[in-house]
């Protein structure tokens, strides 16, 4: 097996290849020699040094005719999936081409990369189960996270509430309205990624509002950009899970859930 240096954390037995800079801060990629089946094991974040990295490891393996199968714990590069004003770029097609021809098994992958590529999405939710409180009301905290509240809404069998959210600009989330009712109950808000954190604070303190009780969290990537810690620590949020698809340092609001042994049954 092959993992990338984005997975260091995941600790798996990993063939030994080297990854290296050169003095001008080129990367160097050489992996060993390989034979028939090969599991490449990769996260993109933070996103362009991680990608490049990943297309010199299948490029060299390509080279000696691996039977490859990738398998991207986080999926960069999938915000901008589509033109919202003129002269934007769609970076998330720019992967995906680059990546064309691979068998890929992602996990819970951010906006549309499937109208461009091929691949296998997982989104963990069993893996989160053992250590969500009981009794809670799922909360899809935009439309994107539907999907999400819907698949835990099997899991649990608990009733959902949908929030309209909206973004005055990038990085910035409104909730607007609320579809459901929260007075009283402990709440899950469910969704693919924390990023700034916006969404899920904003959500939280519209549910806070609308009167709901504890409030948890369930996300598959624990991102965490510029001082999302920070600010979801002032946040109503009472805990956050997120899994290890990400390296994640130890902080008292965030529950790490493994998702190490869904990967060995994906292998
Ligand atoms: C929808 O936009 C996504 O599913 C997430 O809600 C979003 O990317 C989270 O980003 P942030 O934490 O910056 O609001």
């Amino acid at each position: 097996m092959i993992t990338t240096t984005s997975v260091k954390h995941l600790k798996l037995k990993s063939a030994p290849f080297s990854v290296k800079h050169f003095k001008d801060g080129e990367l160097y990629v050489k992996v060993p020699k390989v034979k028939g089946k090969v599991v490449v094991i990769a996260s993109l974040q933070p996103p362009a040094e991680n990608i490049l990295e990943l297309l010199f490891v299948l490029d060299a393996l390509k080279r000696q005719n691996a039977d490859i199968h990738l398998i991207i714990t986080y999926f960069g590069y999938t915000r901008q999936d589509r033109i919202n004003l003129p002269g934007e770029a769609v970076s998330t097609k720019v992967i995906a081409d680059m990546l064309k021809g691979v068998k890929i098994t992602a996990f819970d992958v951010h906006g549309k990369l499937n109208k461009f590529l091929r691949f296998n999405n997982i989104i963990p939710v069993k893996q989160f189960l053992p250590f969500i409180p009981k009794d809670v009301v799922i909360v899809a905290p935009d439309e994107g996270a539907v999907q999400h509240a819907k698949y835990w809404q099997k899991c649990l069998n608990a009733p959902v509430v949908f929030l309209k959210k909206s973004r005055p600009s990038h990085d910035v989330s409104e909730i607007t309205s609320i579809k459901g009712n929260v007075k009283g109950r402990n709440v899950l808000i469910v969704d693919d990624l924390i990023s700034t954190g916006g969404t899920v604070i904003k959500a939280a303190e519209f549910l806070k509002k609308s009167g709901a009780k504890d409030i948890f969290v369930a996300a598959t990537h624990g991102v965490f950009a510029g001082g999302a810690l920070k600010r979801l620590e002032k946040s109503p949020i009472k805990k956050i899970f997120v899994t290890d698809s990400l390296p994640q340092r130890k902080h008292c609001l965030v529950k790490i859930v493994s998702i190490k042994g869904l990967l060995k049954n994906i292998i």
